[in-house]
């Protein structure tokens, strides 16, 4: 009777450590899965809104983004950042002028972000834009530091 006590316990021990073991697995496999459909799900990208929400030549803030959605004239699309290139400060897109000027210095910068007026020698920096299920998605954890203007920069819905 002792004996099948002893087996009972061992057994029940055994089972005890299988389960445990399996249940940290299975713990630890959700995890990584979870983890796998966070590095794929955009998080850092930031929604403007739908596409036809912006008319083509507009410029459109979102200061609490720190950028300004450009529509070009022929619909595409690039994110400037209002850091100005010079010694930072930010800069404000004047409607009238069609174009950013800097407070501080006087810089100026056209739509496309490329430099106007000195003493900034270098573009806006850009935040990547892509266009996913018809929205306007701007990576604002990425700045890109460019020194002029390129068309392959633009995104188009
Ligand atoms: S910081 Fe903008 S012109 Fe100097």
């Amino acid at each position: 009777m002792d004996f099948i006590k002893k087996i009972t316990r061992r057994s029940f021990i055994k089972k005890a450590i299988f389960t445990l073991v399996s249940l940290e697995l299975i713990y630890v496999l959700t995890n990584l899965l979870k983890k796998g459909n966070e590095a794929k799900a955009p998080e850092n990208l930031f929604n403007a809104g739908e596409v036809d929400l912006f008319e083509n030549g507009q410029v459109y803030p979102f200061s609490t983004e720190r950028f300004y959605l450009s529509r070009l004239k022929d619909g595409g699309f690039l994110a400037l950042s209002t850091k100005c290139t010079h010694l930072g400060c930010t800069i404000q897109f004047k409607t009238k002028e069609d174009k950013f000027q800097c407070p501080c210095h006087a810089s100026a910068f056209n739509k496309h972000g490329d430099v106007l007026a000195p003493p900034a020698i270098r573009a806006l920096d850009l935040f990547p834009v892509s266009i996913v299920d018809n929205k306007v998605l701007v990576d604002t954890a990425n700045p890109v530091k460019r020194n002029k203007y390129d068309r392959s920069q633009i995104t188009y819905a």
